[in-house]
């Protein structure tokens, strides 16, 4: 086998991966899956998936990827062989998918830097949410954003692991994170913020239910980018020295965190402005701009807010794609810059009909009242994502766990004190937990 890229540095893989898992998930479903769920009583369920379920299955795929040194379907070959492969390619599906309708709503924050830059995102809060509604259900002009995100993300890919992703990763990161802390101290600032606080962070326990839990578990696979290969990919480009369990609480605390300054923000924001928090998928596109008319530099700060989204999104983008063009490099022999491009135009052409469900084909229902881009997402991150977190922590606890210990330690050098706690969340609390939340949802 050829010589693998690899990370330059330890910081460099804990912000490539927290740029994996920092993206729309954070900042544009977050927020609005806690509106339409109840607001606190979500934050807390949601925060205690995380940092068991899902900060194992973390683990567990950094592990999988590291010891393996392959793509997501070579490394559950690698490691067993049988049918286990197969998790990994129901993972890749899921990334495809993901990533068609994830690139229409990344074209959104695109548009949004053009609309904030001509000045055309004025008015009230009513103005503001016919704007948003009026553009996302035109039959081209998404379409076009669409295509360019996706181009942006083949150009990335096709710069290498190392010098595209790391690099736009270590400087935008942190520059999104003080813009996050400006934007919150103008929000929670406005008259009758307050009442969003409080129902941001005042659970109101009568208000749980079996959907939260199917919402909230499934929010933190989406945003954690875990259940479908990513982090395995991730973690196949690292060297043998790294601390995977630290890396791991790494990245599930930065992307906590940044799940709680959106939240923080957005929340406020809808309740001073008298918007409704279960207005859904459209709450972030419409209450930002009404923030920073509210603002001095407002139309400075607009720019520079969805620029840095978009960049969130590319980063996550990417890693919804590397695991084909690995697959298809470690396994097929293809240039990846060929495959970058071929399967960028598939992906594009199947993330049509997600934008079109939202306009002119809005009567085609696929699940329930469902129309494309929700069905396609509800596919992957409600089923897809939790089954492979399933089958993930099933193989790290039950089939190849000695190799896992070892691999989680680095061979006993290193002590890694929850070493038992994870492999009983790997054995039982997550196998269970998952189903569990799974056949209640249904
Ligand atoms: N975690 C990303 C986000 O929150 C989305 C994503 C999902 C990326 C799955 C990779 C894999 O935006």
């Amino acid at each position: 086998m050829k010589s693998r890229e690899q990370w330059g540095s330890r910081l460099g893989f804990v912000l490539a991966a927290a740029g994996s898992a920092v993206g729309l998930g954070n900042i544009w479903k977050f927020p609005y899956m806690t509106g339409q769920n109840g607001g606190g009583a979500f934050l807390i369920i949601y925060l205690f998936f995380v940092f068991t379920i899902g900060l194992s299955v973390m683990l567990a795929e950094f592990a999988i990827g590291r010891a393996a040194q392959r793509n997501p379907i070579g490394a559950f070959a690698v490691l067993k062989g049988k049918a286990w492969p197969l998790v990994g390619a129901i993972g890749m599906i899921a990334g495809f998918l993901i990533l068609s309708f994830y690139s229409v709503v990344a074209g959104w924050t695109i548009a949004y830097i053009v609309k904030m830059a001509s000045g055309t995102l004025v008015g009230d809060a009513d103005a503001l949410g016919a704007a948003f509604g009026s553009f996302i259900s035109d039959p081209v002009e998404p379409i076009l954003y669409h295509a360019l995100f996706m181009g942006l993300t083949v150009a990335v890919v096709l710069g290498g692991v190392h010098d595209g992703i790391e690099r736009a990763c270590k400087v935008l990161m942190p520059m999104l994170f003080v813009l996050l802390i400006v934007l919150i101290i103008r929000a929670v600032t406005l008259p009758g913020a307050e009442k969003g606080l409080a129902f941001f962070l005042m659970p109101d326990f009568s208000k749980i239910s079996a959907d939260m839990f199917n919402a909230a578990l499934s929010q933190a696979f989406f945003s954690l980018s875990i259940g479908m290969g990513a982090m395995i990919t991730y973690g196949s480009y690292l060297n043998r020295h790294e601390n995977l369990g630290k890396s791991a609480l790494w990245v599930t605390s930065l992307d906590s965190i940044v799940a709680v300054l959106a939240g923080l923000l957005i929340l406020p924001a809808v309740f001073a402005f008298g918007f409704d928090p279960a207005a859904g998928p459209g709450l972030t596109f419409i209450t930002l701009p009404a923030v920073f008319a509210q603002m001095p530099g407002g139309v400075f700060f607009g720019i520079l807010f969805f620029l840095l989204l978009t960049v969130a999104a590319l980063t996550s983008a990417v890693s919804l794609m590397q695991p084909i063009i690995a697959y298809f490099s470690d396994e097929k022999g293809w240039n990846p810059k060929v495959s970058a491009v071929f399967f960028g135009i598939v992906i594009f052409v199947l993330g049509i009909p997600s934008s079109l469900s939202l306009g002119i084909w809005s009567d085609f229902h696929i699940i329930g009242e469902k129309g494309f881009l929700d069905s396609v997402d509800y596919i992957t991150s409600n089923l897809m994502m939790p089954i492979g977190g399933i089958m993930t922590s099933l193989f790290v606890g039950w089939v190849v766990a000695d190799k896992m210990k070892d691999e989680a330690t680095n061979n006993n050098e290193k002590k890694f004190k929850f070493l038992n706690g994870w492999l009983f969340i790997c054995r039982f609390l997550a196998p269970l937990g998952i189903s569990w939340v799974l056949i209640s949802g249904l």
